[in-house]
Formats: C-alpha cells, structure tokens, sequence
C-alpha cells in the first residue's frame, strides 16, 4: 500500500480507512478524532521486523521547545525519503498522526536531507516516532511548560570525532539531560570534509539517547572550525553547520531559543559569519532587553571573552569584552558558556573585568574532545580555576537553585558552582 502523503489522503477518503482518518487529523488539525466506535483509531501497518534506519536522526529546535521539536535525518535517494511519511503519536495514545517533511540535497554529497518540525505538542510528553512504515520506533520528549521540578541540560563545545570525543558522547547520555548545547567546533570538517562532519552526526546519533531512548535534541553554536577560513566570511563557507541549523539561525550566526518564560538561550556568533560589533551586538542589546527577568539567562559563544589558553589580548577576545560584556551585565545574564580554548575552566564573578560578586561566571573553555594545557589563577587572576581535562558541564536548575557540575570524560566531578538570580542593585 502506497502512503506518500496524496495517496494517504486520497484512499482515506475513498476507503474512509481509520488510518486515513489518523492522517486527516494530522493534516486538518482535527484533534480528539475517534473511530466509528469510538476506539482509538487503527495505527498504520508498521512492519513487525524494522529493515529501515533513517541515518543520522537527530532532534534540535528551531522555536519553543516546550510544544515543538524538529527532527532530522539523511537518505541516499529523494524519491525514497519523502515517500516515508513522519508518523508521530503521543505517548499513551493508540492514534499516529502524520506531519509533511521536507528534503534537499546534503552539501558536497550524493545524500538527502529531510527535516520536520512537530508543532503543537503537549509539555513535557514523550512522543513517539516512525519515519516509513519499516523503520524502528524512536522517541522523543518535550520540554516541560514550567520549571517547578529539576531540569537538566548540558553543555561544552569542541567535540571532534575522536575516542575522546565518544567517551564524552556517552557521559552526556548517561546524564539524561533534556538536550546538549555545543558552543562550536562540533566535527572540525572546516566547512570542507563532508565525511568528517557525517562521521560527526553519525557520532551523535548513535550515542545521544537517555536512559528511556529518547533523542536527545542538539543545540548548536557556531565556532571556527565550522566555517572554511574560520573568520570574517559568509555563511555559505560554513555549508554543514547551516545545512543542520538553519532553522534556527535562519539569516545570522546567532539566534535565541526561548523556552517558555522561565530559560533562554542566546547563541552568539564570535565573529565567523557575523561580525561582533554593529548589527550582533544592536541585536544583542535588544534580544537581553527582553529577557531582563527571564529567571534563567544563558549566553553561549565559541570563541571566549576571558580564555585560559591562547592569549586574553586578542582583538576578537577585546572586542568581545568591550561589545558584549557590558551587556550582558546590564542585562542580568546568569551565566556565559565559552569554548574554543580546550580545557576546563571557571572564572570568578567578574563585572567590568574585576573580581565582584555582583558579577558574571564564565564557564569554558571547550573541551568535549580535545585539550591543552591551561594557565592558572596565578597567570590569569580572572580565573578561579583550570585544569587540564576534557569535560562537560551539567547544568541541573532546581528552582531558584542552579548547579553547575564541571564532569571529566571519565564521570570525575572537576568542579561544582551553585548560582542563584542575582537581585538587581
Ligand atoms: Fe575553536
Ligand atoms: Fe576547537
């Protein structure tokens, strides 16, 4: 039986199958629709042995997560893609809906795309997904409306593709987190090596699940290593990273992602696509504007305003100190997520570069798969820490209460911040 999207609809209609019904409910948004007896309706003929796996499926967002989710996956053929509806239902409910997909060809490949974006969904719910009729059921699980109970994401940047880089993959999984966000050099294909950055999502999807299966959805930043000549040049130099998460970063290299009122993330571009001074940081001036009383304020960018590797002097690191920090006091940031240094690090409270408790922790350096060497408090007197280490940050808001846990790609616990909003003086 052929169920591309109009002969779905049309034997519906003629047959008046359940299944069909299932599929106008989707489409024409009928919801609460019932069979004649007021069963659930029939699920498709999903196959009893799953010979399909969509390659490299992957969850993000590109609107608020806690109603919507955006899934991904790659195929070899067009035709073959988009003749396997996206069938989703919730979990608990006997009724599969459908939602249309889009495909275009994967850059400097033989391979398709095909991106769907779920709207509508119900808070804090596992959904439950099919792409075609022979593939295996994966699952996935919005964001709750409200954070009355402990929510928990991850973050850090600088992933690659090495042993290092797998070990870190599955310490993030065993957390369970709701997502991951990763401020930059995610594969290191430098906008260039397809089969690295393929090698990456592959990575990803193979190692980032929860303890129930769920996708773990990826928030992406963009970093050098994602653009071809790293610096100053047009998205286009950065074909993959856009080609994932053009949903979301639809015309610039930074974007937000709000999720209801109680936490947003705002991703910037540290000058790879986007420059930092002019537009960016007018953007950012209103974009924190807004979200002044957000109970949780998170800025994430690659390349960091307070380093523990390279030098602190650079132009990019001054312009960024000059540009954005001011703002990000003003404005009440809790915490900023930095990368692109390769090792652990923890700044003091920082306001107007001095150590000051009404100040900023900037949380870093960017190292998911690859590490340096760091300098030290002593070197760097804005640092309260730095090690050696590759690491991720979990980050467990508990109400008021925010935990920052610093783990090594071994699960050792590197550091431990605790934050609170800070009341405006
Ligand atoms: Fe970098
Ligand atoms: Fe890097």
């Amino acid at each position: 039986m052929n169920l591309d999207r109009r002969h779905f609809l049309h034997s519906s209609l003629v047959l008046g199958s359940s299944a069909g019904l299932a599929g106008l409910t989707a489409l024409g948004g009928l919801s609460g629709l019932v069979g004649p007896t007021g069963q659930a309706l029939a699920a498709p003929m999903f196959a009893d042995n799953p010979t399909f796996q969509p390659r490299a499926l992957m969850a993000t967002w590109q609107r608020d997560p806690t109603t919507t989710m955006t899934l991904q996956w790659l195929g070899t053929s067009k035709e073959d893609g988009l003749s396997r509806n996206l069938w989703y239902r919730r979990s608990g409910d006997d009724a599969w809906l459908e939602v249309p997909h889009t495909a275009r060809p994967f850059p400097q490949t033989e391979l398709w795309q095909f991106r769907a974006e779920l709207t509508g969904l119900a808070p804090d719910t596992t959904y439950r997904i099919r792409i075609g009729l022979d593939s295996p059921q994966a699952s996935i699980r919005t964001m709750p409306a409200k954070a009355t109970s402990e929510i928990t994401f991850i973050s850090g940047g600088d992933s690659g593709t090495g042993s290092a880089s797998r070990r870190t993959n599955k310490l993030a999984a065993l957390q369970s987190p709701r997502f991951v966000l990763l401020g930059g050099d995610l594969a290191y294909e430098n906008g260039k090596s397809a089969d690295t950055f393929l090698k990456f999502l592959d990575h990803y999807a193979a190692d980032l699940r929860d303890d129930k299966g769920h996708l773990i959805p990826l928030v992406a930043c963009l970093g050098n290593h994602e653009v071809d000549g790293a610096y100053d040049k047009p998205r286009e130099k950065a074909p993959f990273f856009y080609a994932m998460f053009d949903g979301l970063y639809t015309d610039t290299g930074y974007a937000t992602l709000d999720f209801g009122d109680y936490l947003s993330l705002v991703l910037l571009d540290s000058g790879h696509t986007s420059k930092v001074v002019g537009d960016q940081t007018d953007w950012l001036l209103r974009t924190l504007k807004e979200r002044e009383e957000r109970p949780n304020l998170f800025v994430a960018n690659h390349v960091p305003m307070y380093p523990c590797v390279r030098s602190a002097n650079g132009s990019l690191n001054e312009a960024m100190r000059e540009h954005w920090s001011p703002l990000l006091e003003r404005y009440n940031v809790d915490a900023v997520l930095e990368h692109h240094d390769h090792a652990f690090k923890r700044t003091h409270r920082l306001l107007d570069g001095l150590i000051d408790e009404r100040g900023i922790p900037y949380l870093g350096d960017g190292s998911w798969g690859q590490i340096r060497n760091p300098e030290g408090p002593d070197k760097r007197p804005f640092l309260a820490k730095s090690t050696q280490s590759y690491h991720l940050s979990l980050h467990r808001i508990e109400g008021p209460d925010r935990y920052h846990l610093a783990l090594s790609d071994l699960g050792k616990v590197v550091d431990i911040l605790h934050t609170r909003k800070l009341a405006r003086t």
